[in-house]
This record gives C-alpha cells, structure tokens and sequence, in this order.
C-alpha cells in the first residue's frame, strides 16, 4: 500500500490510491479554510487504517497549507477528536452570509426591477437570499451584463425593436437599464425618447407588455387619493404627468401616451441621478379624440371622447391635490397636454403647488441658455437683444417670458423687456390693435404698423436674433438669413421647430447664407458642416439639458413651488456649462457626455433660487452644489449583505 496522499483540486477531494482502488475526502474551500464534506473509503480496502491515513495525510497538507479546517464529514470530525494534535486546526463552521432587512428573497427578488441583480448576484448573495439554483452559475460584473445586452441592443433590427428591448430591461433591472443609458446617453436618448418614442406612444396599445405608472382615469374621480395610494413607493418626489393630447408632434395618442412620461422619467434618472425609486409616471386618461383609437379593439384607454371644461379641470385639480397629500413634497411636471390647456393649468397651479410645465418653461429655458451662449461670443448684453420669433404658440411665448423675467432680473422693467420681443404668428406681425389676438400674444403686441411677412419684419425691426417655433420648414428663407447677417455682424438664428423636416432652416442654409458669421442651433440636431475651411458643429437645444437639473434641484432643496426665476438662472447655469471649446466650433450647448455634471450644476442654481426665495423645504446648507449631488444616484449595485 502506498501512503500517498495527494489533492485533487479539479475533483475538489484529498485521494489515496491503494491496489488500484481510491479512497477520498471532499471538500470546499474559502480563504483560509478547507471544509471537509464527505469522506468515502471503498469496501475493499475497509479494515486496513487506510481511512486514518487520508485523514492524517489530508490535514497534513491542510497544516502546510497554513488553512484550518471545518469538520463538516462525520468521519474527519472523529478522527479529530481522537487526535489531540490536530485539534488546533479546528475551528468554527464560519456563520453564513446573512441579509441584509427588509429585502424579499428568492424569485421574488429577481421580479423585482429596482432590486434585481440578475447573474450579477455573488454566490454569498445567492446563498443568502435563496436564489441558489435560481441562475445560471457564473457570477458576472456589472460591466460584463452591459456587453451582453449591447449585444442584444445591436442586434435588433429596428429602432422601435430597441425600445422594446430597452423596455424589457428596465422591467427585468433597473440598474443594468440606466448602466446601459448613462454609459452612452447620446445613442440611448433617441431610442427612449423622441423620436422613437413617439411610434411607441402610437402602437402603446399593441407593444403592450408590462404596466408601468399610475393610470388615473376619469372613471375614478372621487378616488383619485385612493388610487395614488395603491403606488408601492411611500416617496415619490418627481411625477411626470400626461393627459396624451399633444404628443410630440404626433397629436391626441390617448392613454398610449404613457410612453412620454416613462421616457421622460428615464431621463430624470439618467440625465440628473433622481432616483428611480422617487419616479412617478402618470396618464391621466380623459377618453380621446383620435378616432383612430377608439375604433381599435386592442385600445386600452377610455373609450369615449374627452371629458373636457369644468369637469376636465376639476379632475385635474382633484389629482393634484391628491398627489399633494399622498406625497407632500412631490414636483408634478406637466407634459405634452395640448397648447390652450397646458397654458391654462400652468397659471392656474403654478403659485398653488409644485408644477412646472416643460414644453413652455423647459424649452425656454434651453434657448435663454442658447442665446445667453450666443452673447458670450457677440459679447453684447442680454438687455440689448431684440429677438424676433416666427410662431407665437407654446413655445415661443414660453421663450419670450423668460427672456422677459431674465431681463427684469438683469434691472429691466417688465415694459422695457417686452419691448424687445417681438411676435410674427401665421396673420402677420403682432401689433396693438390686431383683431382677434389670443391671450397669450397681448403681452407682445406693441405699437407698430402691420406687417404681413416675416422678412417684412425683419427688414423693419432689425432683430439682431430670429427664434423659429412655427413649424413652418423653410421660412427662413435665404433672403431672411442674408438680411439678418446684413444688419449683424454675428446673426443669432435660432430654427427650433421639430422634427427635422419642420426645421425653419438647416444648419448648412444657416452657415451658407450668412457666410459663416451666423450662431445657429435647431431643435433637431444637424451633422456638422463644413463652410470655407471651417466645420460648424450646430447645437441642438435638447429640453434634456434643464428639466432633469431643474427637477433635482427642487428634490434636494425640497422646493416648494418652481418659479420662472429658477429657469432663467438654470439657463444661465446650462451656458456657463458650455465651453470655449464648444464655442469656437459654433456650439452653444455643452456636450451631452458632460449631462450629470451640467445637471448638477443646474440643480445647484436652482436650490439656490429655492433658498433666496423662502422656498425651501431643508435648511441652506454651506455647500449647495454638494448638496445636490448627494442627492444623485447613479446606478452600480450594492451588496445586499449585511455587514456582520
Ligand atoms: P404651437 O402649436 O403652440 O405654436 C405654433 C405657432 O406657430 C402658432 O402660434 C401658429 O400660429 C404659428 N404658425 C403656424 N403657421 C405659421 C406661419 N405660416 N407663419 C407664422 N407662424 C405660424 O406649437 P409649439 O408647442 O409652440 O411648438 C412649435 C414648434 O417648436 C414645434 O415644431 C415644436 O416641435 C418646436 N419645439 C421645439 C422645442 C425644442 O427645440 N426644444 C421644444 C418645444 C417645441
């Protein structure tokens, strides 16, 4: 009989060859320790020492290893106990990983988006919270889970199959979907957001696979508190809220308009660190106008035309009092509700509660922040602008507000800066005395004799900046672009109406036309063009540089109302975030690789609003940029043990 005793650590198990037969001990190791299993010594070698052998050889080479061991097997555990010197290789049974509280187990966590791990889980993890068998065995990173679902995201054959398969994978984990977004936001945005949202909105009812959100409907007036407490999250603190009638460009989309809310959400989390835990999508569905729709079989929403007037706004009214008092320190964003209503909500709820609307505030402020980078290469002061918008809808006058509150900040008088904005709708110049103005437009119409086009006026008031929210593609015609670089020495041309085809004028009319002296940014972005030499990289004025930033900022200062100040200083903050670099290349937007940071600083501005204002709900702390940036979460996982 031979007495050698050797590890096997392919076949984890010390071996003991005798007469061609093999004796063996299992075991398991972890750093420092060898647990033995399980010890098996075949019949025919039984009554000849040779289990004590392995024994002895075994722990030998436990011993030189420098390890202690764990007596799990019966028959190690008494040969131990025989042989007094080797009982100082003994010790405990280390005590199993343990969870940490309040975490569900097993396949419930693994349903659950906002604590899922999937193969990322560790072993100890796994072992801890009974998920063992529940997934395949190897352990991945983080990083190695993003490769695999690039691979999946590349693979699909459409953009919309890629919204799909985005959405699958923030209803499957929420940290490997904003991994994946914040790793390469300028290639995830047009897939969860516009323009692939859109077709998303349109086919809600068919891509339906998951719910996501709150969906109120008329149908529960009365109940609006109940229902908002069936949200599973006691701290919701940013709601994003739609009613479907004005998607994008795309019209009434009735209760498919929830694909905007969930979109813009994504991009509260990725863009700024709101937590995906503080996000609340809402539809607030009223029955639709899209006749389309309500013949469709597989329609999900209200079945009937809108509700609309008293009974639509005390709805309303109803949620956001409810929404209040469910969370009381909730930020409810209005988005993508029809032009007349969204106006009207606005002002009526904006000294009451916590709402902003960003299809009027949010986009003003990108173009306060385009035209205040504008100015950094003019060098001329705001208060000397006069700025000529084509189109007077939601846009443009959102635009011209703040343009007017930042003008009044800078020591204007609110007549002096209205004076300087100037209005031409589909009638023509907006002048005093015009028929028919809407409300909205009476704050802008001035004193001046009527003119019917839009070069007229351009020859007439010698803007020295053009704004185009008109949806009118092409009205910026050469022969605007070259009257505008014949009275400016740096013409600002602003053709902010989407999409692209909608576009006022392209980057290359811009640049051709002025001769390379025009600051051009679009609503939609253009590639970059080369003029003379020289290559223009034009910005996009992308409502994702404010509302993340904006919405951070009053979740870390707790804000009490959002104030037009706010945006105006968010603008300032968005431009001072712009580069010399990016300047020099024609571009008045920072890039948005650089969004946390930008939104950061955004928020930071307008805590800072929150706290001169008495509109704070936390104290001022000495460091207010810090403080919105411990209030960002960025997604990596973190270990569900506890700490011993
Ligand atoms: P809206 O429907 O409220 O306003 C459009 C305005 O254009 C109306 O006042 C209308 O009278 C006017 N108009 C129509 N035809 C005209 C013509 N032939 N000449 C002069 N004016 C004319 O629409 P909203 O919400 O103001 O949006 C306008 C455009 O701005 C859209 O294309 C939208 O996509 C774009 N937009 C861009 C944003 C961005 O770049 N960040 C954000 C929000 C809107």
């Amino acid at each position: 009989m031979t007495n050698a005793v050797h590890d096997n650590p392919a076949r984890k198990r010390f071996e003991l060859e005798v007469d061609g037969e093999t004796a063996y001990t299992m075991y398991r190791r972890s750093p420092g320790i060898v647990t033995f299993v399980h010890t098996v010594v075949p019949a025919a070698l039984e009554g000849r020492g040779v289990g004590s052998t392995l024994a002895r050889g075994a722990l030998e080479q436990v011993r030189a290893h420098g390890d202690k061991v764990v007596a799990e097997c019966r028959f190690i555990a008494a040969y131990m106990a025989k042989h007094p010197e080797v009982q100082d290789l003994l010790v405990d049974a280390p005590a199993p990983p343990r969870a940490k509280p309040g975490l569900p187990r097993g396949v419930a966590l693994l349903l659950d988006p906002l604590l899922n791990k999937g193969t990322a889980f560790t072993l100890a993890e796994r072992a801890a919270l009974g998920l063992r068998g529940l997934l395949p065995p190897h352990v991945f990173t983080l990083e190695g889970q993003v490769a695999r679902a690039l691979e999946n995201f590349v693979s699909k054959a459409s953009d919309l199959e890629r919204y799909i398969y985005l959405t699958g994978l923030q209803d499957r984990n929420e940290t490997l979907f904003y991994r994946v977004l914040v790793d390469d936001l300028e290639r995830m945005m047009p897939i969860v957001y516009t323009p692939t949202v859109g077709k998303a909105c349109e086919l809600y009812s068919h891509l339906f696979r998951r719910t996501r959100g709150l969906y109120v409907s008329y149908e529960d007036r009365g109940d609006v508190a109940e229902i908002l407490r069936n949200w599973p999250q006691p701290d919701a603190r940013v709601i994003v809220m739609t009613d479907g009638e004005r998607i994008l460009g795309l019209g009434d989309q009735g209760t498919g308009g929830m694909g905007i809310p969930i979109g813009k959400l994504s991009l509260y989390t990725a863009c700024a660190g709101i937590h995906p835990v503080r996000c609340l999508p809402v539809m607030l569905d009223v029955g639709t106008d899209n006749e389309e729709r309500l013949a469709d079989p597989l329609y999900m929403g209200l079945r009937h035309h809108r509700v609309r007037g008293q009974d639509y706004d005390d709805f309303v009214g109803e949620f956001l009092t409810a929404a209040r008092a469910v969370w009381p320190k909730v930020l409810v964003q209005f988005e993508d509700f029809a032009n007349t209503t969204a106006f009207r909500l606005l002002e009526h709820w904006r000294d009451q509660t916590c709402i902003f609307n960003d299809d009027i505030q949010g986009t003003a402020a990108v173009a306060l922040a385009g035209l205040y980078s504008a100015l950094r290469i003019t060098k001329r002061p705001l208060a000397l602008q006069k700025v000529l918008f084509l189109g007077a809808g939601e846009a443009g006058t959102g635009i011209a507000d703040l343009i007017v509150t930042a003008m009044v900040d800078d020591g204007a008088s609110v007549e002096e800066a209205r004076r300087r904005c100037w209005f031409v709708d589909s009638k023509g110049l907006v002048v005093k005395g015009r028929p028919g103005l809407a409300e909205h437009k009476l704050r802008y119409a001035h004193d001046f004799h009527p003119i019917a086009d839009f070069v007229g006026a351009v020859a007439a008031l010698e803007p020295t900046t053009i704004v185009g929210v008109s949806t009118v593609p092409k009205s910026f015609d050469r022969r605007v672009i070259e009257l505008m670089a014949e009275k400016n020495q740096r013409p600002i041309i602003f053709a902010l109406s989407n999409p692209t085809s909608k576009s006022e004028c392209s980057a290359e009319e811009a640049y051709t036309w002025s001769k390379g002296r025009a600051i051009f940014a679009s609503g939609s972005p253009f590639p970059p063009f080369s003029y003379e030499g020289k290559t223009f990289v034009s910005g996009q004025g992308n409502n994702s540089y404010i509302f993340p930033g904006v919405g951070l900022g009053v979740v870390a200062s707790e804000a009490r109302r959002v104030t037009d100040r706010m945006f105006a200083r968010a603008a300032r903050a968005l431009a001072e975030q712009t580069s010399e670099a990016d300047l020099a290349m024609g571009r008045i937007y920072p890039s948005l690789t650089a969004i946390r940071e930008v939104s950061a600083h955004i928020a930071a501005a307008v805590a800072e609003i929150a706290f001169d204002d008495g509109l704070a709900g936390v104290p001022r702390p000495a460091d207010v940029l810090a403080l919105c940036r411990s209030a960002m979460w960025a997604p990596h996982y973190e270990s569900y043990l506890a700490s011993s």
